[in-house]
């Protein structure tokens, strides 16, 4: 292919992505998972922060702020909730876990009532890093309009952080999670600095914060390398994260780099893979993690590899411009996938956080210049 037509490709999938990201939020601004898969026709904290990250960078700023705006509410209209939730545990009264916030919502804002693995914690930080990466790039915007829905954030991740949840797979409950502590840190360190915040409650953000690295970089690796929960000795390509965006540990540090080495010496080949376990729809390599990869290419100089992910993704469009979840090409479970196809239809395309991946690591690269206009 020529260069200017792969320049073309590049820009229409991004336009078209744009455009899919705008069809699929609500008026409420909340972003839903996936327009053609049931049970992602919600919005979760964890994917919608990554949307609205690329929204941001991608010039659509009003789209980014309507999702905080939703996001804030939702932690608003939990004020009670969150209080007697903080209450009982300093109290040491047992709380089970589906009496934790959860991590998807109606794009009204409601609880889905179907049962789920709900009790995730790092969406109430990742929207909050997003929200701080939003406002240093937005002149005149200011973290005061979702104040309240930021305080009750931060009070939230203070005091359950240490908790074992679901990871970002909605998997494992009953461990520490490696790449769900690293944005609860971003974000505390974001609470931290907002000199509209009460001092009391920065302080304690920031103190939360360090506890949070300390114990990572204690308990949290192996072999040199991050592992996927503390204790263990998995790897899992989500602990890239911790590197960029979330800056628990620099991207050019030695710990970060033989984190790296073990996803791509396991895990990556163009595509990449979950964890090596993995058997949902057969354990295919997922979109949003190659972009995760080549951002990280990017933030290390490693430009032509962050291009390679770049191209792996275009190639992995479907013929309408539509990003999937996770592709087949190269399984882990092979035997794995056709229960999950008779269980849920097909793989979720297009998926709203793969294509806000896709921006992200394609502006990164230069490779697009803000605004990109969706195509209609
Ligand atoms: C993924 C989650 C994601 C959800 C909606 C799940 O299968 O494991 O990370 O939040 O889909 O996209």
């Amino acid at each position: 292919m020529t260069a200017s037509s792969q320049r073309d490709r590049l820009e229409a999938l991004a336009r078209h992505s744009v455009a899919v990201i705008q069809d699929n939020q609500a008026p409420s601004g909340a972003y839903i998972a996936s327009p053609n898969f049931a049970v992602y026709r919600y919005s979760w904290l964890r994917d919608g922060a990554f949307i609205a990250d690329a929204m941001s960078r991608a010039g659509q700023a009003a789209s980014a702020e309507a999702f905080f705006t939703w996001c804030s509410r939702i932690l608003v209209a939990r004020a009670s909730r969150i209080d007697s939730l903080i209450a009982r545990h300093r109290s040491g009264q047992p709380i089970a876990e589906d009496e934790f916030l959860h991590a998807r919502y109606t794009v009204d804002g409601e609880e889905v009532p179907d049962e789920w693995w709900n009790f995730q914690l790092d969406g109430y930080g990742t929207w909050v890093w997003a929200l701080g990466a939003h406002l240093r790039r937005t002149p005149g915007c200011t973290v005061d309009p979702y104040r309240d829905g930021v305080v009750l954030s931060t009070r939230y991740v203070i005091e359950f952080w240490a908790e074992p949840s679901y990871d970002w797979w909605e998997e494992y409950v009953g461990h520490r999670h490696t790449s769900t502590l690293a944005p609860l840190y971003a974000g505390l360190q974001e609470a931290a600095q907002w000199a509209s915040l009460p001092t009391g409650l920065r302080r304690q953000a920031g103190e939360a914060a360090g506890e949070i690295r300390r114990t990572v970089l204690s308990q949290g690796r192996q072999n040199g390398h991050l592992v996927k929960w503390l204790g263990g000795d998995a790897v899992d390509a989500s602990l890239i994260a911790c590197g960029v965006p979330f800056g628990l540990v620099s991207s050019s540090d030695p710990l970060m780099t033989a984190t790296v080495r073990a996803v791509e010496s396991s895990l990556a080949h163009g595509g990449v893979h979950r964890y090596l376990e993995d058997t949902y729809y057969g354990g295919g390599e997922w979109l949003l993690l190659s972009a995760l990869l080549g951002w990280h290419y990017a933030s290390v100089g490693r430009l032509d590899a962050a291009r390679a992910q770049l191209a792996w993704i275009l190639e992995h469009a479907t013929q309408d411009g539509d990003l999937p979840e996770q592709v087949a090409d190269h399984l882990l479970a092979p035997g794995a996938r056709q229960k999950w196809i008779d269980r849920w239809g097909p793989v979720a395309t297009p998926l709203l956080w793969s294509h806000a991946m896709f921006l992200t690591l394609a502006l990164e690269l230069g490779e697009l210049t803000p605004p990109i206009t969706p195509a209609r």
